[in-house]
């Protein structure tokens, strides 16, 4: 993976195309992510640098919803903080909804990175927050002390069936529960796009795919486009469209 290689395109796949760019709830069916000619690299050593991500060409269509795949090592997490813009691309071109990533003043990245939900492998709760305040971390304080955010919040937890637990600290919930709390912190931005980095990892089989139901199911309130990493191959099979990344490239699947 030193060396570049040339560019690979995504295999098609069967995106969900969107069908109207709002519904009830106010929310809108979801972004447009384009990654063209996409290239990171990390030095590696003096002189060297290793390319995490190799020449990508990628579309994600609004309101649909992606599974990358591929071994440990592959870019895998490298392209969700491209697209969630956690890391800046070297080259190429990331739009989301028209508006390039690659470039943009830090600014318009802070801004961009507060639109976007994330969920990690990990959760990242923070420990000494109550449930209820973790999912309210991702609101700037002047949004957060408005009367709506809390019973958004709320509303949230219920969704994820953990209303009855808002005054709970993160170590006395289990891991699924732990990771229904992170999917109700990234929801509470109201995101047009939700980057998932192996959301179920964590997870034993049964609890991860009552997590993965519980994402997919959101998605039915909350359009959104929707992007992820597994290990997983009956996540990966949960989802609309798989891209295989292999040594930082896209490999039709
Ligand atoms: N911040 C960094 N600094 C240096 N190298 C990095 C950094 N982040 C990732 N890499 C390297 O880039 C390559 C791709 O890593 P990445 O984490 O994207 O893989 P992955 O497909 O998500 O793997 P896994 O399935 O184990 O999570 C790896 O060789 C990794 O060591
Ligand atoms: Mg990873």
């Amino acid at each position: 993976m030193v060396t570049k290689g040339s560019t690979a395109r995504a295999s098609a796949g069967t995106a969900r195309a969107a069908t109207s760019s709002g519904d009830r709830t106010g929310y809108p069916t979801g972004a447009h992510v384009r990654l063209e000619g996409v290239l990171k690299s990390f030095p590696l050593g003096q002189r060297e640098r290793l390319v995490a991500v190799d020449h990508v060409d990628l579309e994600l269509e609004p309101g649909s919803l992606t599974a990358l795949t591929g071994p440990s090592g592959s870019g895998k997490s490298t392209l969700l903080h491209l697209v969630g813009a956690i890391e800046r691309a070297d080259s190429g071109s990331v739009r989301v909804d028209g508006h390039e990533l690659v470039g943009a003043s830090r600014a318009r990245l802070t801004r961009y990175r507060r639109s976007v939900g994330f969920v990690f492998q990990r959760f990242h709760l923070l420990p000494s927050l109550s449930v209820l305040d973790n999912v309210l971390v991702p609101l700037l304080p002047e949004r957060a002390e408005r009367a709506g955010a809390v019973e958004r919040a709320r509303e949230l937890l219920d969704a994820v069936g953990l209303a009855a637990r808002e005054d709970a600290l993160p170590a006395t919930l289990s891991g699924g529960q732990q990771q229904r709390v992170a999917i109700a912190r990234a929801l509470v931005v109201r995101p047009r796009l939700l980057v998932a980095d192996e959301p179920t990892g964590n997870l034993d089989s049964r609890t991860g795919r009552s997590v993965l139901d519980l994402l997919l199911g959101l998605r039915a309130t909350h359009p959104m486009t929707v992007v992820l990493s597994t290990h997983d191959p009956l996540v990966a099979a949960a989802c609309e469209r798989t891209v295989h990344i292999l040594d930082g490239r896209t490999v039709a699947a």
